[in-house]
């Protein structure tokens, strides 16, 4: 889809046919928890979302809150701090864009305050945030969508739909990771020149976390802080996982083991910068996740999922299915054995069909459709004007971010993590 072309809500997300506008006052108001790099992007489609309007923002870097007014033409209005966002009853709606400490008690504090909540991935901190945040939508009544994504993409709808229909056969293995080799690919942001106490609240940014001085280094690459962040599993993983479950339709797995090493970025983290995951899912397949800073192999991005009749890999917004019906070639057992029984092998029905070898001819799938966030956002506003069910609520985030809590569980204390299906808890 072009990207000046919005999107309607009253036609759900993702299916643009029968647009319908919406009245003014029947406009959902949304207040920006948050405006950090990655909510101007939100920023950007929520704007793509008819029926939505930006009113109120807030940041503790004053140049993140200048640059959104500016982006929304000066309509939103400044608010001191997230507290005077969820006071204000004309705010339906908020996007919480934190890094990941502050997602709890923000999205808690939201639903308690009677908005309808956007919250960026990961939901949670630790696994323990997620029942709660869970029961708390349940009853407030609110929706929660938590923003990984991907899975709103036609590209991953479509996989889906490989996977459920069985066209890939029985799935027995799904492979993803996420490479980079550049500072910023490591979380080395650049930042901005005119951050210091002035423009900066460091105390709001700390919130829950441990006190300790004025660091910007750990305020602009908070990524790189086990105190604020859970580095790539919470960063990267937990988007991997959000699809596979969305695309099996698997909950949780019940075993994983991990491995984290820190090799190169050193004097800038206390995480990991190379990790690797297998992952156990009760519905019979293994997942193998794995991330490196120090090299692009694979071209940095890859998503396959591995079954019998053949392999899905999704790569950016093309999903290609490489078919794989089972055939064999025995050639090489059957010239070692004596002429004639080699001869007589070629006449049965299995010799017969190895001299027929299958067609395998690729299918490609290019998605044209809407950006997934808009696509994803969209979802969101949907289900808040219907009051509907929306792609990925508070039980989707609290098991993705589950997963990735248990892959640094098991990588800091070298034991295989297992799920509680019951209590939704780890056991080691
Ligand atoms: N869905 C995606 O593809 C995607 C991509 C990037 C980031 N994210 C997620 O978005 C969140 C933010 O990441 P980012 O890259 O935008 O980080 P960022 O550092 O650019 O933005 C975070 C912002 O939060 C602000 N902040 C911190 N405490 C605050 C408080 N108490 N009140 C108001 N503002 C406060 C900071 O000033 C900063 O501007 C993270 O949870 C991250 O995992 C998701």
């Amino acid at each position: 889809m072009p990207l000046t072309r919005r999107i309607f809500l009253g036609t759900g997300a993702g299916v643009l046919a029968q647009a319908q506008t919406v009245a003014p006052s029947d406009r959902i108001s949304v207040g920006m928890i948050a405006v950090g790099s990655r909510s101007h992007e939100l920023l950007e489609a929520i704007k793509k979302v008819d029926g939505t309007e930006i009113v109120g923002v807030c940041d503790a870097y004053s140049g993140r809150v200048q640059r959104a007014i500016e982006r929304t033409d000066g309509r939103a209005k400044k608010y001191a701090s997230y507290k005077d966002i969820l006071a204000d009853p004309s705010i339906d709606a908020v996007t919480i864009g934190t890094p990941d400490h502050w997602h709890r008690q923000m999205v808690i504090e939201a639903l308690e305050a009677g908005k309808d909540v956007y919250c960026e991935k990961p939901l949670t901190f630790n696994i323990d945030e997620g029942l709660e945040i869970a029961v708390a939508a349940e009853r407030a009544g609110k929706i929660l969508q938590v923003g990984s994504q991907g899975i709103s993409s036609d590209s991953t709808k479509m996989l889906r739909d490989w996977v459920q229909s069985g066209k890939l056969g029985q799935i027995t293995m799904v492979r993803a990771a996420y490479n980079r080799n550049s500072p910023g690919g490591a979380w080395i942001y650049p930042i901005p020149s005119d951050a210091s106490p002035e423009t900066v609240d460091w105390e709001a940014f700390l919130g829950p976390a441990p006190e300790r001085e004025f660091d910007l280094a750990r305020f602009f690459r908070w990524r790189c802080y086990k105190e604020y962040s859970g580095g790539i599993a919470t960063d990267l993983f937990v988007h991997l996982c959000t699809t596979i479950h969305y695309v099996t339709g698997a909950v949780m797995p019940s075993d994983v083991v991990a491995m984290g090493d820190l090799y190169r970025w050193r004097e800038s983290r206390n995480v990991p910068d190379t990790l690797n995951a297998v992952l156990r899912y009760k519905e019979g397949f293994t997942v193998n996740l794995s991330s490196t800073f120090n090299s692009r192999a694979d071209g940095g991005y890859g998503f396959q999922v591995l079954g019998t009749e053949g392999a899905a890999q999704l790569a950016g917004r093309t999903l290609t299915l490489y078919p794989d019906p089972a055939y064999d070639n025995n050639a090489w057992i059957v010239g070692a054995w004596p002429k004639k029984l080699e001869e007589a092998y070629y006449s049965t029905p299995e010799g017969r069909a190895e001299l027929r070898p299958p067609k395998r001819t690729e299918e490609v799938y290019r998605d044209t459709g809407p950006a997934a966030t808009v696509a994803h956002l969209a979802d969101f506003f949907h289900a808040v004007g219907n009051r509907g069910a929306n792609i990925e609520d508070a039980w989707d985030g609290h098991h993705a971010a589950s997963c990735a809590h248990l892959i640094n569980a098991s990588a800091e204390t070298g034991s295989m993590m297992h799920w509680d299906f019951e209590r939704h808890r780890a056991v080691s």
